[in-house]
């Protein structure tokens, strides 16, 4: 470690020459590692409101993890209320080394003592740090550079031709490069001698990073700090598991919901739900769980059920469950507050703690348009007296419906207006200054105004965390309910969900790009800890086909989350619909995974203890081989089961 000496070096540089950061001061030795001040000089950056002073800690937090975090000393900003430990001492014996290097751009460097290899490479002096615009940009060593999310991008291996995502949780079917539902600033790279290193950057504002071929990576946000962790492998697998070691392990799912699951949007009342349940068994289907889509609800409202259309669901719950079936029940963040008086408890009681998301003025809800009748509100799950009353209402619910467990949807959240009534003020929370590259070029379009008012501070900070929010909450409830071990299923996730919930990939489409795609979206939340994934087999929107879906089926087979779902208004699309020879091949692929489950739960109970991949790339397990580093058309489970679908039409005789 060379700081010491570099920074009599810069100090001596002093405040002259062009405008950005210098060091001031002497570099302080801190209990967990070094603590370095700089102060900003010259023009204002693009954006005013610079930060004079900063400061940057460097923890040497384990062997093989250091955190650098650049921030405000003098005034508090946002930080994500994401626990990381760490000890108390720095660790020693570490496999990086830092270094400050001594030219007027004031180089730091993280180092693979090992290899010598750089793995981050950054100039302080050009650094920004403003109040409404943080850049920061870094060479990395490799092109072979995966994750950051929730993004559809074509390959699993990023292109960094000038590539630029953004990052913010956005009700938004994939599309590509779009900001879709969570969001994870995570990504990992392969070096060019095989050795494999993450970054994290914890940070919950809206945000972008670019790719570019230098190969670099540039990162731009627009609040909180820049807070970085670094994971040094040097396996891929090794790297997810010192990520999840410190975002905490993906829960271990219960054994149930590793069968085949099925789902749609439309079973318009209990009848159509009989008849396809009846189907399934009338082909020896194997399957293990059904899903109720807001058709169960009595319009749309969160704990109710519609009497007419779905009368005697309680009762045929349990039938299901007689027979080894489990039921899970979809809820939405948003109670609508438009009921006659003293007809929707939910929402008088939660009324009555006063515990929805507020306007700015931080006392009056936020009042937005969703699926239910009349206008909502949304419960600001980071007060615990909202957790409290949420909990409340999911175990009272299970008296009336006997459901296993919850698919949270439209978490992110949703919104059909472009923020509250009656719109968003003109300031500088909800016009920041940089609105990074997200789709609808604004922060509150489908969403809430950022100037919101949450238990943690304005949705500024807090937008991308609200499906998070909801996730601790809503897995203690089922497992006061139920006594078992939950399973919830969140649209929106963000660094840490892993331990509470499992992820679909959202509103796909019926299209034959979409399969592929898929793999990606799965490997990929695979390296953001959140192992037990999917995407809607047979494709949500659009119709499928007999072909698509049954290719889809074998392909969904070896999901780890295996669910088939579909919009409404689509034809049907479960195993049982398409006649004899589908339901033939559709069985005999999932018996293939009925088969393996007692591989993949072993796969899921290390990734619980150890924090390993269940679905995984083939560089995981051969980065030697730079072949492999661009292969995302086949996947494995674990260390020992390829995968190799057909994702194309007509490739081969249907068998
Ligand atoms: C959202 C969900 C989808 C669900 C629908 C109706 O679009 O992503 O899965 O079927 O809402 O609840």
């Amino acid at each position: 470690m060379y700081i010491a000496e570099v920074l009599a070096q810069a100090c001596a540089a002093g405040n002259d020459g062009p405008s950005g950061y210098s060091v001031t001061g002497k570099p302080e030795k801190t209990a967990k590692g070094w603590r370095l001040r700089l102060s900003r000089h010259g023009t204002a950056s693009p954006y005013g409101n610079d930060i004079s002073q900063i400061a940057v800690d460097v923890e040497f937090q384990t062997k093989d993890r250091v955190r650098f975090k650049i921030y405000d000393p003098n005034n508090l900003r946002f930080e994500v209320p994401l626990k990381i430990e760490s000890p108390p001492l720095a660790a020693e014996d570490t496999s990086y080394d830092i270094e400050f290097v001594s030219d007027s751009s004031i180089q730091f460097k993280i180092i693979r003592k090992a290899t010598g290899t750089v793995l981050w490479d950054t100039s302080l002096v050009n650094l920004i740090f403003s109040d409404q615009y943080l850049h920061i940009t870094t060479n990395v060593p490799s092109t072979s550079v995966y994750g950051f999310g929730e993004n559809q991008h074509p390959s699993f291996k990023h292109n960094m031709d000038h590539i630029t995502y953004g990052m913010y949780s956005r009700d938004q079917p994939p599309q590509m490069y779009a900001n879709l539902y969570g969001v994870h600033p995570f990504y990992m790279c392969i070096e060019s001698d095989a050795n494999a290193h993450g970054v994290l950057l914890l940070n919950s504002n809206a945000q972008d990073v670019t790719l570019n071929p230098e190969p670099s990576l540039s990162f731009r946000t627009i609040g909180g700090i820049l807070d970085f962790y670094v994971f040094l492998g040097p396996t891929p697998e090794n790297v997810v598991q010192q990520y999840t070691e410190a975002i905490g392990r993906p829960h271990l799912p219960p054994y149930w919901s590793l069968g085949y699951q099925l789902s749609r949007w439309g079973y318009s009342n209990i009848d159509v739900l009989k008849q396809t349940v009846e189907r399934m068994e009338q082909y020896s289907i194997p399957y293990d769980v059904q899903y109720g889509d807001i058709d169960y609800m009595d319009h749309q409202l969160d704990f109710t059920y519609d009497k007419e259309n779905y009368a005697g669901l309680p009762e045929f719950i349990q039938e299901l469950k007689n027979d080894g079936l489990h039921y899970v029940i979809i809820l939405d963040p948003f109670l609508s507050k438009d009921q006659p008086r003293g007809s929707y408890q939910s929402y008088d009681l939660g009324e009555q703690l006063g515990i929805w998301v507020n306007n700015s003025d931080g006392v009056t809800p936020a009042v937005g348009k969703a699926l239910a009748p009349g206008m909502s509100v949304y419960p600001d799950y980071f007060n615990p007296k909202t957790a409290a009353w949420w909990a409340q209402m999911c175990i009272e619910f299970r008296n009336v419906l006997p459901y296993d467990g919850i698919w949270l949807d439209m978490n992110e959240p949703s919104n059909y207006l472009n923020g509250q009534y009656p719109g968003c003020a003109h300031n500088n929370l909800n016009y920041p200054p940089y609105i990074p590259r997200i789709s609808g070029s604004s922060l509150f379009e489908s969403t809430l105004c950022p100037d919101s008012k949450t238990y943690l501070g304005s949705l500024y900070d807090t937008h991308s965390l609200f499906g998070w929010s909801e996730a601790k909450p809503t897995y203690s409830a089922i497992q006061e309910a139920t006594g078992k071990r939950p399973f919830v299923l969140s649209r929106s996730t963000f660094v840490g969900n892993g331990k509470y919930t499992a992820h679909w990939l959202g509103d796909n489409h019926a299209l034959w790009e979409d399969m592929h795609l898929s793999i990606v979206g799965i490997l990929e939340f695979n390296l953001f800890g959140i192992p037990q994934v999917g995407a809607d087999i047979c494709g949500f929107y659009l119709d499928t086909t007999f072909e698509l879906c049954l290719r889809w089926t074998q392909l969904g087979a070896f999901y780890p989350l295996s669910r088939n779902h579909n919009a409404l208004g689509q034809k049907d699309q479960d195993p049982g619909v398409f006649g004899i020879e589908f339901a033939r091949i559709a069985r005999s692929t999932l018996q293939i995974r009925y088969s393996l489950l007692p591989y993949l739960y072993t796969l899921f109970f290390e990734a619980h203890v150890s924090g390993n991949t269940v679905a995984r790339g083939l560089m995981h397990e051969f980065p030697a081989d730079l072949e492999t580093h661009g292969i995302d058309r086949a996947f494995l489970w674990g260390p020992a089961l390829m995968i190799a679908p057909v994702l194309q039409e007509a490739s081969a005789m249907l068998v």
